[in-house]
């Protein structure tokens, strides 16, 4: 098996691994990430495809701190300083113009780079040991689940990298937040485990969300997106025996107690949602949580996992 403890002398595997062009699997604070160098393109065009993800959906790169940043961005309005000194590390991805370093393999094409500081000690060590910024996609097929602990990876994924780095359980679960700042005013492209208002308080001012790819591109073609095997539909409350996640009265191994707090509920989502999809189950009911800011993204999930 290559998925190993994160001992200095596994980092450093992984790290030689990167800088040879090789392709890792890390731990970060949101969830697992397909890790190679952002700056080579053949390791890049690897990424893609042992995650049958489409050309021109770009990648997030990893750097160790706001002091790196010059070494993938162009240029950057005062705001990102502010966001950074309160997010980063942590899961807000910005979205910048890129420097001519940063391959179009890794941005899809774009003149624009997406970049997040991970607040994972293991992810950290992994950037400063290969000295690199590091492209990572969600470490799931395209389309999947992603996985929020070693477990939860794919065999397919996992038989593909060279190592897996074995951080144990993600903190947070859900993916960063995806903040585009080369704007007049910043817009979400993707909520994520930062929530609206969190960064509304720093800008300011009201946030806007802009309409997902497939509204804007190509139509239907990332609808189902973070998905388990089995079916998911919203529902109001479970029938007695339906499998699925519920706020109160869970009977039997296939209802789930979920919490009521947010951070909580998004941290046990994905690592649920696979846990049923092992036990067999082909539909999954989730009864709709609670409206509010603080449940956006666990909505947004949600919705683009039961859509067909
Ligand atoms: O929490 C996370 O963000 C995890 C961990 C591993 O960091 N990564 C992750 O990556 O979720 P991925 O590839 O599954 O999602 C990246 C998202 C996609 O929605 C992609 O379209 C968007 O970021 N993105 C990346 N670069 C972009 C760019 N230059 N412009 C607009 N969107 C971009
Ligand atoms: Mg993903």
């Amino acid at each position: 098996m290559n998925v190993v403890p994160p001992t200095i002398e596994n980092v450093r595997r992984a790290a030689e691994a990167i800088r040879a062009g090789g392709v890792v699997v890390m731990p970060t604070e949101t969830v697992y990430g397909l890790a190679c160098d952002a700056t080579q393109d053949a390791a890049v065009a690897r990424v893609f495809e042992i995650k049958g993800r489409p050309d021109e959906n770009p990648l997030i790169v990893h750097i160790g701190g706001l002091d790196q940043l010059e070494r993938v961005a162009l240029r950057w309005p005062p705001i990102v300083e502010e966001l950074a000194l309160r997010f980063w590390p942590g899961p807000l991805t910005m979205v910048l113009p890129k420097r001519p370093e940063v391959p179009y393999r890794t941005t899809g094409g774009l003149d624009t780079v997406a970049v997040r500081v991970p607040d994972h000690d293991v992810a950290l060590a992994l950037i400063d040991e290969a000295d690199r910024p590091i492209a990572a996609p969600s470490a799931n097929p395209f389309g999947n689940l992603s996985p929020t602990s070693a477990w939860g990876l794919d065999d397919a994924i996992r038989t593909q990298v060279e190592l897996v780095l074995d951080g144990g359980d993600c903190a947070l679960g859900l993916e960063s937040t995806v903040l585009d700042l080369t704007g007049e005013d910043p817009q979400i492209l993707r909520l994520g485990s930062v929530s609206r208002g969190d960064i509304q308080a720093v800008i300011g001012r009201p946030l806007g969300i802009v309409p997902p790819p497939a509204v804007r591109k190509s139509p239907g073609m990332y609808r189902r997106h973070y998905a388990p095997k089995a079916s998911l539909r919203l529902v109001e409350r479970l029938r007695p025996g339906q499998a699925g996640l519920t706020f109160e009265g869970a009977e039997g191994p296939t209802q789930v107690l979920m919490p009521r707090d947010p951070v909580a509920y998004a941290a046990n989502l994905y690592s649920t949602l696979k846990r049923l999809d092992d036990q067999g189950v082909d539909e999954i009911a989730v009864v709709v949580p609670p409206e509010g800011l603080a449940w956006e993204a666990i909505h947004d999930r949600l919705k683009k996992a039961s859509a067909r």
